[in-house]
C-alpha cells in the first residue's frame, strides 16, 4: 500500500521510520514533513492544517492509507475531509477528535460514563469561577477547555495562584477561544503514565506504556513544553495495572463514544495519573503522543501498517491483527535534544554537526531540521530526538547519551535525567 503521514515532527519521524519496515507498504509520502524523512519518505510540500489540501494531495497521490501525527489537524477535520474523497485514514474524526480538543466534552464523557478521574466543575463565566475559588480547598487545578499545545494547565498551590491562571485564561484570553470555559479540578497525587492504544471504535488494542518529561529542566523543573524525552517500559507498569486501566477506562471510553454516536478510530492516548485509589484520568489525547511515539514504536516487534489499515477500515478486522502485535524486550529512552529558549521564543538556522553516523541500538529522528547546501540547520524548538535501545533502561539511556556528545548546535539544551 501507498501510505501518507500527515505532520512534520518527531513523532512523525517514527512513523515513518517504522512503516518503512513494513513489506506490505510500497511508498511513503509526507506532508509536509521534513528533511530527516526524504530518504524513506517523498514529501509533499503544504500544510498540514488545511484539511481540504491534505485530502486534495493524498487523492492526487492515490494514497491508500493517511495517518495523521498532530491533533490540529484531526480536530479541524482532516479524516472527514479524506473519507470524503474515498481515501482510509487512521485517526479519529473531527467530532471523536473533540474528547481531546474540548477538555469539557471529555470530563463530562467521563462523569457520565464512570470512567475514573478527577472531581471538577465547569465555568463559562469568570465571576462564578472566582467565587467557586473562594470556597474551595487546595491546590487545585486550572484547565483551559480548548487545545493550548499543552500549556493551558495550572496546578494552583493557593487561591492567589488560581485567580491568576483564571485572569489568563478567561480574561486575557491567552489561548484565545480555548479560554472560553474553564475546568477547575481536583489536584491527584500520585505517578504520572502515558498508555496509548489503537481502536477501530470497539476493539482495543493497547500499546506499552510510556512516562514522559514535560518540563524543561532536569528534576522537573522549570515551564512545560511539548516533552523533552520519554522512555518505555515503565517498571511499575505490571499486568495487573495494564488490565485496571484496559478494564475501567480504556475499554470503557472507547464503548462510551459508540454509544454517544461519535465512535473513535484512531489512536487513544490517555495520560493517567496513578493514585492510591488506581489509575484515574488526567488527559485524553486522540493521536500518538510526541516524544512517547518515539519510545514505543521502536520496540514494536510487528508490522504497523496493517494494523493502522484494520483500525481505519472498522470493519472488524482489528481483532485479529491485535494478535499479532509483539512487543521486543527491549527498553528504549528518548532524549530530545531542543533550541535554546524552547519553549519560549529561539532562533533558528543554526548548523547541525553529527548527524552522519549513527549507532546500530540507536534511532534519531528528526523534528526541526532543515537540509541546506551547506549541511543541516536547525529550525524548529524541538531539533532532533535521539533514541536508545537496550536490554534495560540503564543501557538504552547510555546509548542515547553517548550518540548525544557527537551532536553539535550552537544553544543545545537536552535534559541529562531521562528515564532515570
Ligand atoms: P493535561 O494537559 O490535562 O494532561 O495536564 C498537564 C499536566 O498537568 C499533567 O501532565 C499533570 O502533570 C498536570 N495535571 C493535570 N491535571 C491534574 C490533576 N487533576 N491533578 C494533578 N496534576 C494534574
Ligand atoms: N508528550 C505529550 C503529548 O504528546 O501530548
Amino acid at each position: 500500500m501507498d501510505v501518507l503521514v500527515v505532520g512534520s515532527g518527531g513523532r512523525e519521524d517514527a512513523l515513518v521510520q517504522k512503516l518503512a519496515e513494513s513489506d506490505k507498504v510500497e511508498t511513503i509520502h509526507a506532508l509536509p514533513g521534513n528533511d530527516g524523512m526524504a530518504g524513506q519518505a517523498h514529501l509533499i510540500e503544504g500544510n498540514a492544517e488545511d484539511v481540504e489540501a491534505v485530502a486534495r494531495a493524498a487523492r492526487e497521490a492515490d494514497i491508500d492509507l493517511a495517518v495523521i501525527g498532530p491533533e490540529k489537524p484531526l480536530a479541524l477535520g482532516v479524516v472527514d475531509a479524506l473519507q470524503e474523497v474515498g481515501v482510509a485514514a487512521f485517526g479519529p474524526s473531527r467530532e471523536a477528535a473533540r474528547i481531546e480538543s474540548s477538555k469539557v466534552f471529555a470530563k463530562q464523557l467521563m462523569e457520565k460514563y464512570d470512567i475514573p478521574t478527577a472531581d471538577f466543575r465547569v465555568f463559562s463565566s469568570h465571576s462564578e469561577a472566582v467565587a467557586h475559588l473562594n470556597d474551595r480547598s487546595f491546590p487545585a487545578v486550572i484547565k483551559a477547555d480548548g487545545l493550548a499545545a499543552g500549556k493551558g494547565v495550572v496546578v494552583a498551590r493557593d487561591r492567589a495562584e488560581g485567580l491568576r491562571a483564571l485572569t489568563q485564561i478567561m480574561v486575557d484570553r491567552r489561548f484565545g477561544d480555548a479560554g472560553e470555559r474553564v475546568i477547575i479540578e481536583d489536584c491527584l497525587v500520585g505517578e504520572e503514565l502515558s498508555v496509548m492504544a489503537i481502536t477501530d471504535g470497539e476493539t482495543v488494542v493497547p500499546l506499552d506504556a510510556a512516562q514522559d518529561h514535560k518540563a524543561i529542566y532536569d528534576g522537573d523543573r522549570g515551564p512545560n513544553t511539548g516533552g523533552m524525552g520519554a522512555f518505555c517500559p515503565v517498571q511499575f507498569y505490571d499486568e495487573e495495572l495494564a488490565e485496571t486501566v484496559c478494564r475501567d477506562i480504556l475499554r470503557p471510553t472507547v464503548r462510551a463514544m459508540a454509544e454517544e454516536g461519535v465512535p473513535f478510530q484512531g489512536v487513544l492516548y490517555a495520560g493517567l495519573m496513578v493514585t492510591e485509589d488506581g489509575p484515574e484520568v488526567l488527559e485524553f489525547n486522540c493521536r500518538f503522543g510526541d516524544p512517547e511515539a518515539q519510545v514505543v514504536l521502536p520496540r514494536l516487534d510487528s508490522d504497523l501498517a496493517p494494523v493502522l489499515a484494520a483500525a481505519a477500515a472498522a470493519d472488524g478486522s482489528l481483532a485479529s491483527e491485535a494478535e499479532l502485535v509483539h512487543w521486543r524486550e527491549q527498553s528504549a529512552v528518548c532524549v530530545v535534544l531542543a533550541s535554546e529558549g524552547y519553549p519560549l521564543d529561539y532562533e533558528k538556522g543554526y548548523s547541525i554537526e553529527g548527524l552522519d553516523e549513527v549507532a546500530e541500538n540507536v534511532r534519531l529522528y528528526h523534528a526541526g531540521t532543515v537540509r541546506t547546501d551547506a549541511g543541516w540547520r536547525t529550525v524548529g524548538g524541538r531539533v532532533l530526538g535521539v533514541t536508545g535501545l537496550g536490554r534495560d533502561l540503564e543501557q538504552a539511556r547510555r546509548r542515547a547519551y553517548r550518540q548525544i556528545e557527537s551532536i553539535r548546535f550552537s544553544g543545545m539544551h537536552y535534559r541529562t535525567d531521562i528515564g532515570r
